[in-house]
């Protein structure tokens, strides 16, 4: 069928439709309503669609369409849930399962006929983890099913006045009930509203007399101290002290005054500047038993090795870059034949932090600085010769966080996951060794379609492509238990030994046929252009990025392929 999208941006979850919906063989086109209805209009006038699919709509749809078209609206909430704010309310209210219900757009919100509706268990993570992994399982099939029916045509979608459909009106939660009582909230309370407002819009709070947003929220074992108070900083984090104990806070960010530019998220302990309490770090390798904040961790089982990370949004500063190296480089020096990459679940790695970049004195020398972190950990996993490593990722990538994992000897991927592995739409050529890292998997002709074409991939198309060795068909919260049990059988696979024997030859060719250090210049030297040229694109789309504003500078892309002609986001 044609399908036209209609989505508020070009979100994880609309990308997720777009691929799996291209992948069973629909034609979809995409057309974002920020550009107002006469674009959508348009849009729908030039792909003349069977079906719009609304995946991630944050305004209504023209009246005109909904009249005229079946339109589709993906909402994040079980059948007869009402409003915007649904998943911060399933967090909220503590609901042990929620679900995503497709229903047929009409005048009062979420008010549609049903069409398909899929629940999922509500695991204790932060809003956007949830709704990236999770709700976008359950979104993605609910799509799927939703289409199939709509084609066979003979299915009849459920009215909403059906007396088994219990409808309820949950207003948006504002950020009076988000509120946290330092005094009087427990830990448990605290990380509940962290949670539900994690990543947007953040808890509004205040911290030494500055107005902040509270992005992001961990449990802390032992640290103690009057609550409220801010007890200790780690990797960028604070530590601040509840009613019982204390929690981890990764991401703060001021709240805007009057006439200032849009203030954007930044690791905690930057935005507090010499305010910030003293470091408190921990081993790399934590005890069993401690249940505090890290994001890097290195456990060891037998003969595999798990190198753990965990970067908010995905995005690797100079600092987080540069302690995972610290960290691989100490992984290398333990006695394991197989090094396993990845956090537990969600987003794998989205590149060079832009937000850090965004807010340095001088973005283009910190880009420039970022970058070079960033290929010098890439290089390290190139350059490994003496194990089988592995990128297991359980959530999304893109950028030079997919070339990350493809430095890797095997990519695994959990079913679901999207990946970009391209730079355009930030304006950049990219680097990573991705001049090396994706023909070598791909061929040379899908990289060029890749990294002009700027789409998303699911995960199974990658694997179609070669730039994934494996998927991994588990729920995201099983997803860490299944890569111990897969990296197990890894390490005992007969052939293991031959493998990596054969890598040193394998690098010494391809080394020979053309230098790493040569793809390292040659992409560096178009980066260095692009970053120190005040006019390239990047620094406008970057600045639009971080704050979260529709860039107007940016151009369109690829015409013939690009579903969307404006901002990144
Ligand atoms: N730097 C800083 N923050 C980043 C980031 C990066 N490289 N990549 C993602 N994020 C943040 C986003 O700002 C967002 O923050 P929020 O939760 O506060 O809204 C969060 O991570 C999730 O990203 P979002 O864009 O909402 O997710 P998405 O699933 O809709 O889109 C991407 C995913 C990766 C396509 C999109 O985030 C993107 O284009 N990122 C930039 C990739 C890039 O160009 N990297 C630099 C070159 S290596």
């Amino acid at each position: 069928m044609d399908i036209l999208l209609v989505a508020s941006a070009f979100n994880s979850l609309t990308q997720r439709v777009y691929a799996e919906l291209t992948d069973h063989g629909h034609r979809v086109d995409a057309v974002l309503a920020s550009h107002g209805p006469d674009a959508v209009r348009a849009a729908v006038t030039r792909a003349r669609p069977d079906l719009i699919i609304a995946p991630m709509l944050k305004t209504a749809l023209p009246e005109d369409l909904w009249r005229e078209h079946t339109c589709l609206i993906v909402h994040p909430g079980p059948e007869g849930d009402r409003g915007p704010s649904s998943l911060d309310w399933a967090i909220a209210e503590q609901a042990p399962h929620w679900g995503v219900t497709v229903l047929r757009a009409e005048a009062a919100m979420d008010a549609g006929d049903i069409w398909a509706s899929v629940p999922f268990r509500t695991e204790q993570v932060g809003k956007s983890d949830l709704y990236r992994n999770e709700a976008s399982d359950a979104a993605a099939a609910a799509v799927l099913l939703a289409v199939r029916r709509f084609e066979e045509g003979s299915f009849k979608p459920r009215p909403q006045s059906d007396p088994e459909v219990r409808v309820v009106w949950r207003d948006a939660l504002r950020q009076t009930r988000r509120r946290i009582d330092w005094a009087a909230d427990s830990t448990a309370t605290v990380l509940r509203k962290l949670r539900g407002a994690d990543s947007q819009p953040g808890v509004l709070d205040e911290i030494l007399g500055r107005e902040v947003f509270l992005h992001g929220g961990h449990p802390e074992d032992r640290l103690r101290g009057r609550p409220g108070d801010l007890l200790a900083t780690r990797a960028g984090a604070v530590c601040r002290a509840t009613s019982d104990g204390a929690v981890w806070i990764p991401e703060l960010r001021p709240r805007k005054n009057s006439g200032d530019p849009a203030p954007f998220k930044r690791p905690a302990a930057s935005v507090l500047g010499p305010d910030a309490p003293g470091e408190e770090p921990v081993p790399l390798e934590l005890p069993a038993g401690r249940r505090t904040w890290t994001d890097i961790r290195y456990r060891q089982h037998g003969d595999t090795g798990f190198l753990a990370f965990s970067f908010p949004g995905g995005a690797m500063s100079t600092d987080h870059c540069r302690r995972l190296l610290a960290a691989y480089r100490h992984a290398l020096t333990r006695p394991t034949s197989v090094l396993v990459l990845g956090g537990a679940r969600d987003f794998f790695s989205n590149g060079i932090h832009l937000n850090v970049i965004e807010a340095a004195p001088d973005p283009a020398a910190e880009s420039w600085t970022n970058l070079n972190a960033m290929n010098d950990l890439v290089e390290a996993v190139l350059r490994t010769t003496d194990r089988l490593v592995v990128a297991a990722l359980g959530g999304n990538a893109a950028a030079g966080g997919v070339m990350l994992a493809l430095a890797a000897d095997e990519v695994w991927c959990r079913t679901g996951t999207v990946l970009n592995p391209h730079y355009r739409r930030m304006g950049l050529y990219g680097s990573e060794y991705w001049t090396y890292s994706l023909p070598r998997r791909a061929g040379e002709r899908a990289a060029e379609r890749l990294t002009t074409e700027a789409l998303p991939v699911s995960a199974a198309t990658a694997h179609r492509l070669g730039l994934v060795d494996r998927l991994v068909p588990a729920p995201a919260a099983e997803f860490a238990a299944e890569v111990d049990r897969l990296a197990a059988e890894l390490s005992r696979a007969p052939g293991l030994g031959r493998r990596i024997e054969a890598k040193a030859a394998a690098r010494a060719r391809d080394e020979a046929a053309r230098p790493l250090a040569d793809h390292r210049s040659a992409e560096l030297a178009r980066m260095h252009a692009i970053f120190f040229d005040p006019r390239a694109d990047y620094h406008a789309l970057r600045s639009a990025f971080v704050r979260k504003v529709p860039s107007g500078t940016a151009r369109p892309l690829a015409p013939a392929a690009d579903p969307l002609t404006a901002s990144p986001r």
